[in-house]
C-alpha cells in the first residue's frame, strides 16, 4: 500500500510515499530555516508563506522521486497539528484537495506520535508497551505508549522545549540558528564541568522545565562580559539539561515496568544524548530505539508511515477535520 504523506507544521515543506509503513520510497523536504536565521527563530509568517509556495512543488517531487505518479497512491495522509495554524493549514488543506479529487483515502495524524513512529519505522519495530520520548523545538513529552495511537502523556514541559532551549542558549551566545546542531558541536570540545548550571525535574514529577537553565546561561554569559568560554558553556549546558530527561525517561520505565525507549524529535539527533543512553541504558539492560539521522527533524516519512498503522486499524479521518493546534 502506497501512502503519500504530507507534513508542514513548521518551517519544513516535506512530502513523502512510504510502502507499507516501512518502505520510504521518498522523503523530499524544503526548510524555511534559512530565512528564520536572523531572526534567531522561526517567524510564522515567513514558514507559511514557504509552504504555499513550495507545497506543490514539494509533492511532485516526491512522487517522482518514488518512481509513481498521483493514480498510484493509495491513501494521503498529513500532519494535523500541534504546529502553527497558517503552517498546518497549508498542509491539511493541500492533503484533502488531492484525498477528495482522487477519491482516495485520507489519515489526519498527531506530529507527536509521527516523531515517536520515525524510531520505530523498521520491520523490527519496538514491542508495545514502551515509553516514548518526543524531544523537539516545540515539546519535550514523556508517554506510556499502549499502540501508535494510543499514548497516555506522563510528563510534559511547563515551559520552554529542549529544542528551544537549545536555540535560545545558542541566541545567547550569538551563535546562530538552529542553535542544536550548534551547541552539540561546541560541547564536543568543552569542559562540561567548566560551569555550573543547575536544571530539575519540577516538583519532583516527570515535568521538564527549561526556563530556569536558559536563564541560568543568559546571567552567565552577561556577567563575563565577551570573556565566555562557548564551548565550555555549550557542554555545561548540555549536559545538565540532558542529565534531567536521561534521568527522567530511566524514572517512567521503572515507574512502568518498561524495558524500552522509544525516541523522537529533532534533539534525538543530539550526539551526546545518544552517548547518554547508551551508557545508563547498557548498565540497566534497557533498550532505546532512535530514529536514523534523516528521520529526526520534521519529515514527512513519518507521517506517511504511521497513517499506515492507522489506516490497517481501519482508522481515516473525515475530510471536515480541521488542524488540532
Ligand atoms: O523536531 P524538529 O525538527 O521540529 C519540531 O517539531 O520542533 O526539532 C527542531 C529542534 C530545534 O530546536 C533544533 O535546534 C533541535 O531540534 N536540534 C538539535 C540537534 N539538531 C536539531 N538539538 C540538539 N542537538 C542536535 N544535534
Ligand atoms: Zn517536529
Amino acid at each position: 500500500m502506497l501512502i503519500l504523506g504530507i507534513e508542514t507544521s513548521c518551517d519544513e515543506t516535506a512530502a513523502s510515499v512510504v510502502k507499507d509503513g516501512v518502505d520510504i520510497l521518498s522523503s523530499v523536504i524544503s526548510s524555511s530555516v534559512r530565512q528564520h536565521r536572523r531572526f534567531g527563530g522561526v517567524i510564522p509568517e515567513i514558514a507559511t508563506r514557504h509552504h504555499v509556495e513550495n507545497i506543490d512543488r514539494v509533492i511532485e517531487r516526491s512522487l517522482r522521486d518514488a518512481g509513481v505518479t498521483m493514480r498510484d497512491i493509495n491513501a494521503v495522509a498529513v500532519t494535523q497539528g500541534p504546529g502553527l495554524v497558517g503552517a498546518l493549514v497549508t498542509g491539511i488543506s493541500c492533503a484533502k484537495a488531492i484525498a477528495c479529487g482522487l477519491g482516495i483515502g485520507f489519515i489526519a495524524v498527531d506530529h507527536l506520535k509521527a516523531h515517536v513512529y520515525s524510531a520505530a519505522m523498521r520491520e523490527d519495530a519496538p514491542q508495545f508497551p514502551f515509553i516514548g520520548l518526543v524531544i523537539s523545538g516545540g515539546h519535550t513529552r514523556l508517554s506510556l505508549v499502549e499502540d501508535f495511537d494510543r499514548f497516555t502523556t506522563l510528563g510534559d514541559t511547563l515551559d520552554d522545549a529542549i529544542g528551544e532551549a537549545y536555540d535560545k542558549v545558542a541566541k545567547i551566545m550569538g551563535m546562530g540558528y538552529p542553535g542544536g546542531p550548534i551547541i552539540d558541536n561546541l560541547a564536543k570540545k568543552g569542559n562540561p564541568k567548566a560551569v555550573k548550571f543547575t536544571c530539575r525535574p519540577v516538583n519532583n514529577s516527570l515535568d521538564f522545565s527549561f526556563s530556569g537553565i536558559k536563564t541560568g546561561v543568559l546571567y552567565y554569559v552577561t556577567s563575563q562580559g565577551a570573556k565566555f568560554n562557548a564551548r565550555d558553556v555549550a557542554a555545561s549546558f548540555q549536559e545538565e539539561a540532558l542529565k534531567v530527561i536521561v534521568k527522567s525517561s530511566l524514572r517512567a520505565m521503572k515507574e512502568h515496568n518498561i524495558d524500552t525507549l522509544v525516541i523522537g524529535g529533532g534533539v534525538s539527533a543530539n550526539s551526546r544524548f545518544r552517548e547518554m543512553i547508551r551508557e545508563s541504558f547498557s548498565l540497566e539492560k534497557f533498550k532505546a530505539y532512535f530514529p536514523p539521522l534523516a528521520l529526526c527533524s520534521d519529515n514527512a516519512a513519518m507521517v506517511a508511515g504511521l497513517a499506515y498503522r492507522m489506516y490497517k486499524k481501519g482508522i481515516t479521518s473525515s475530510l471536515d477535520v480541521s488542524v488540532a493546534v
